[in-house]
C-alpha cells in the first residue's frame, strides 16, 4: 500500500473513532466503594436529566389553620383523621386528589351526586361529581382502600425509619397521579418453559419483565416480598458440605436482585462488593438499608395491601385472581431514593405518624329551659351521627380480615426444594 493510501486509511480510522466517541453521551460516575474494585455507578448525563425530570415533587398547598373544631366533631365518618382540624382535612383531601385521582376528582372515592331520576351527574370531563351531602358514605371501594392507605403511609413513616429515615413517603411517592401506582406486581401463571415446542430447563427461554428482562424466574416476588423465604444461597467457605442451595434456588435470588437493581436504577455494586456477594462487612451500608426494605415490603403486602384484595373490583385483579401489590419499584421508580431523596413530610406532618383517635365531643346537655320534648327525643340527628365514629375507631376490620387465602399454588410455590435446604448458618441468617 502506498504511503498516501496508508495515511488516508489512518485518518479514516481516526474519524470513525471520533464519530463513535461523539455518538456516546457524556457520563457521570459515583464511587460507592474502594477505588479499583469496580464499585462505581455510571450514568449518562441524559439519563440523569431524565431521572431528575421524572422525580419531581408536585405543587404543595400551604398549611391549613389548626384551630377550630376537630374533624371527628365536624364530620360524620372520619376514622383516621379525626384529630386534625376540618381545614387540615380539607387540605389533605385536595392533596390526596391531586396525588391519586387528579382527573377523576373527589368522586373517585366519594359517593356520586344523582339527579332527580337517580342518574349520576357528570362534570365536563365526564367524571362523576361528588355528593356534598354524602361525603361520609363508604359506598365507593376506593374510599375504603384510601383509608387503609392513609394508615399504611403513617405506619411506614413511623415504624420503618430504618428504611425510609425521616424522608418518609406520601401517597405521591407511589401514586404520582395514578389511582393504581405504575409499578405493581401480580402472581404469574406457571411459566411455559418450552422453546419452539422443545421442553427446556426451567425459566430459561422467556425474559422476565419482573427481573430486569433476564431469563430468570418470573415469580420471585411471592416467595421473597410476601413470604419470608430465604434469599441467601452462598457458602461461607470454599467447599461447604452443608450448603445445599441449588442453582435453581440461586436463580430465584438473582431474579429478585435484578428487580432490586432496576427498581433503584443501580447495579449490583451499589449494595455488594462483588468479591463476595454474601459478605456483610465489605458491603456498602446501602445493603443494610435494602435488607430493611425487603422486610418492610413484606410487612406492607401482608398487613395492608393483600387484605384489600377482598374489596377490589374484578378489573383490578391479575391473571391468578390476586390484587396489585408493592415491590421496590412501587416507591423507587428507577431512582436510588424515591423522589431523589426529597421529603414531602415537612409539608404533610399529618402523614408522619399514626395518632390515637379522639372521641367525639359529647353533645352538650340540653338547655333545661327548652321544651321537655326536645330533651326526651335526645336529638336523633346528632346521636346517629356519633355512631359511625364509635364503630370506626377500629381499623376497617372487614377489609383486613377478608384476605383471600386461596393464593394459587403455582405462584406461591417457593423455589422448589427450598424447604429441604438447611437454614443458612446462624451467623449469616441473623440480621446484619
Ligand atoms: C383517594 C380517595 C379520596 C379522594 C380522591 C377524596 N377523598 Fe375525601 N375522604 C377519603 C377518606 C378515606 C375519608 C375518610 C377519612 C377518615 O376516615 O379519617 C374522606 C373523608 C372526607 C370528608 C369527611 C366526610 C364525613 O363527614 O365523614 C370530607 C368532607 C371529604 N373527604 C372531602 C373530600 C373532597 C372535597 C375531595 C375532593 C377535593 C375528596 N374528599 C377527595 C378519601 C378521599
Ligand atoms: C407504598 C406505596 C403506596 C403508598 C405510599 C400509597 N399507596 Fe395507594 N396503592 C398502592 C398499591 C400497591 C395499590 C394497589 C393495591 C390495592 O388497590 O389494594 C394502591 C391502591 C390505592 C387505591 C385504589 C385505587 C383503585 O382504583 O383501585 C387508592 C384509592 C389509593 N391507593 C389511595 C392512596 C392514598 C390516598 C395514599 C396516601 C395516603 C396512598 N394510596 C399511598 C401503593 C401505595
Ligand atoms: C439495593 C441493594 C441491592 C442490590 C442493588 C443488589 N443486591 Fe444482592 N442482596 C442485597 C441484600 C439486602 C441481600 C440479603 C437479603 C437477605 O438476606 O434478606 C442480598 C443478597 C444477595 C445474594 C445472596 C448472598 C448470600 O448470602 O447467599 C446474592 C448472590 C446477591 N445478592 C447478588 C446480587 C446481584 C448479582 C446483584 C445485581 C444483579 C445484586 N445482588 C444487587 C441487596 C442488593
Ligand atoms: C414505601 C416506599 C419504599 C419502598 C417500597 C422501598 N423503599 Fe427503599 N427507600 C425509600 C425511601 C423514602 C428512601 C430514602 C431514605 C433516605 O432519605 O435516606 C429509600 C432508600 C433506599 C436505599 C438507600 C439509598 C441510598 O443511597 O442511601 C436503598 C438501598 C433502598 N431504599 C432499597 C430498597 C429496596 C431493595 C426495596 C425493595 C425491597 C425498597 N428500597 C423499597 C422508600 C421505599
Amino acid at each position: 500500500m502506498n504511503p498516501i493510501a496508508k495515511g488516508a486509511g489512518a485518518l479514516g480510522g481516526v474519524l470513525v473513532a471520533m464519530a463513535t466517541v461523539a455518538a456516546y453521551d457524556s457520563t457521570a460516575g459515583a464511587q460507592k466503594g474502594a477505588p479499583g474494585i469496580g464499585m462505581e455507578t455510571v450514568s449518562t448525563l441524559k439519563e440523569l436529566a431524565e431521572k431528575t425530570a421524572e422525580n419531581q415533587v408536585p405543587f404543595m398547598l400551604p398549611p391549613a389553620p389548626k384551630d377550630g373544631a376537630r374533624a371527628v366533631d365536624a364530620y360524620k365518618n372520619v376514622q383516621v383523621l379525626g384529630h386534625l382540624s376540618s381545614a387540615e382535612v380539607t387540605r389533605l383531601m385536595a392533596s390526596i386528589t391531586q396525588w391519586v385521582a387528579p382527573d377523576q376528582g373527589c368522586a373517585y372515592c366519594h359517593a356520586p351526586q344523582r339527579d332527580a331520576n337517580g342518574k349520576i351527574v357528570l362534570n365536563d370531563l365526564g367524571y362523576p361529581l361528588a355528593d356534598n351531602n354524602n361525603m361520609h358514605s363508604d359506598e365507593v371501594y376506593a374510599k375504603v382502600v384510601a383509608r387503609r392507605m392513609i394508615q399504611m403511609t403513617m405506619h411506614i413513616n413511623q415504624d420503618w425509619q430504618a428504611h425510609v429515615q425521616k424522608t418518609g413517603v406520601t401517597c405521591w411517592t407511589c401514586h404520582r397521579g395514578n389511582p393504581v401506582p405504575k409499578n405493581v406486581w401480580y402472581d404469574v401463571p406457571e411459566q411455559d418453559t418450552r422453546f419452539g415446542g422443545i421442553p427446556g430447563p426451567p425459566n430459561q427461554h422467556a425474559y422476565a419483565t419482573n427481573a430486569g428482562l433476564s431469563s430468570l424466574p418470573h415469580g420471585s416476588f411471592r416467595p421473597f416480598l410476601v413470604n419470608d423465604e430465604n434469599i441467601r444461597v452462598q457458602s461461607n467457605e470454599a467447599i461447604d458440605p452443608e450448603n445445599r442451595a441449588s442453582i435453581k434456588q440461586a436463580e430465584w435470588t438473582y431474579g429478585l436482585m435484578m428487580h432490586m437493581s432496576s427498581a433503584l436504577g443501580v447495579n449490583c455494586t451499589y449494595c455488594h462488593n462483588s468479591r463476595s456477594m454474601g459478605e456483610w462487612n465489605t458491603s456498602p451500608l446501602t445493603r443494610t438499608t435494602a435488607w430493611y426494605g425487603i422486610r418492610m415490603v413484606r410487612d406492607l403486602n401482608k398487613e395492608y395491601v393483600e387484605p384489600l384484595t377482598a374489596i377490589l373490583p374484578p378489573q383490578r385483579l391479575g391473571p391468578m385472581g390476586d390484587g396489585p401489590k408493592a415491590n421496590c419499584a412501587t416507591c423507587h421508580q428507577g431512582a436510588y431514593k424515591p423522589l431523589l431523596g426529597v421529603s414531602m413530610l415537612p409539608s404533610f406532618p399529618e402523614l408522619a405518624a399514626w395518632v390515637p383517635q379522639p372521641q367525639k365531643t359529647k353533645t352538650p346537655e340540653p338547655d333545661p329551659s327548652a321544651a321537655p320534648a326536645a330533651s326526651a327525643s335526645g336529638a336523633p340527628a346528632t346521636s346517629a351521627s356519633a355512631m359511625p365514629a364509635a364503630s370506626g375507631s377500629a381499623p376497617p376490620a372487614a377489609s383486613a380480615s377478608g384476605a383471600p387465602s386461596a393464593a394459587p399454588s403455582g405462584a406461591t410455590g417457593a423455589p422448589s426444594g427450598s424447604s429441604a435446604i438447611p437454614e443458612a448458618k446462624p451467623a449469616s441468617s441473623a440480621r446484619p
